[in-house]
């Protein structure tokens, strides 16, 4: 098994945000494949679709992880947010209980998000040149300023505090287990690992789109990543990222 995710691991005091300091060293070709970029804060830390992302300084988990997953077709490319999102959720287990992945990218406990993360894909051609996986797990924060909708750490769930670097050498392991899956094409032990921990699989819960709120039972998710839901008329639509709301 190669273990190249955390092999090589800078650890930055201030940024504005991992993923542009990624950014940056892969266009100077600074990077190895499995690179690891962590700062105790971020002074403009993203989230998706231009938010920002809240992380008191010294208290959580910020980073982004560098691949070069030049075998993966650009097409398969969610399989690399179902391996991380599940290297997030198998070890947060150790720690708390009912851990999932909301579609697509974020990880919840029960119905409050602990972690999310902001891929950002390079593609050439029908390939994918490099990959910045942005991770943001929220561990000792207390309170969250910001407006989004429901932050949890796992300080708030546990009242225990962690340590940040013990969180992330086990992190790190469960993300070399499962790449390893990914890069052995053990695409069916992927698929049931990510079902069995998909948020409201299977279940008939409110929606939203286009501003109308509608009654849906999420169904699974296609090979380009779209979430897929039946409808009460036994419609079954996809969506894209944004295109649809669930209604918590
Ligand atoms: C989301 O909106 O859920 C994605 C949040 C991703 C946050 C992480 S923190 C480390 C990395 N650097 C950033 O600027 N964002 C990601």
């Amino acid at each position: 098994m190669s273990e190249i995710i955390g092999k090589n691991i800078i650890n930055l005091e201030i940024i504005d945000s991992t993923n542009n300091y990624a950014i940056k060293k892969l266009r100077e070709n600074l990077t190895i494949d499995g690179t690891i970029i962590v700062a105790k804060e971020q002074h403009s830390g993203r989230g998706q679709v231009k938010n920002i992302w809240e992380s008191a300084p010294n208290q959580n988990l910020t980073l982004s992880l560098i691949l070069f997953p030049e075998f993966l077709p650009v097409k398969y490319q969610f399989l690399l947010s179902k391996i991380i999102t599940l290297s997030i959720c198998e070890m947060l287990d150790e720690f708390v209980e009912s851990v999932s992945i909301k579609w697509p990218n974020d990880i919840y406990v029960k119905d409050k998000k602990i972690a999310g993360i902001l891929i950002e894909n390079a593609i050439m051609g029908s390939k994918i040149k490099h990959s910045i996986i942005g991770i943001g797990l929220n561990i000792n924060q207390k309170k969250f300023k910001s407006d989004a909708p429901n932050p949890v750490s796992l300080y708030q769930i546990t009242n225990m505090k962690f340590r940040v670097e013990e969180i992330l050498e086990k992190l790190i392991s469960h993300l070399n287990n499962w790449y390893n899956q990914l890069l052995n094409l053990k695409l069916k032990e992927i698929d049931i690992a990510f079902y069995n921990r998909m948020y409201r699989l299977n279940k008939w819960h409110f929606y939203k789109e286009e501003n109308k709120k509608f009654k849906g039972k999420i169904i699974g998710v296609n090979p380009i990543g779209q979430l897929i839901i039946e409808k009460e008329n036994g419609e079954k639509k996809t969506y894209h990222f944004k295109e649809v709301e669930f209604i918590l």
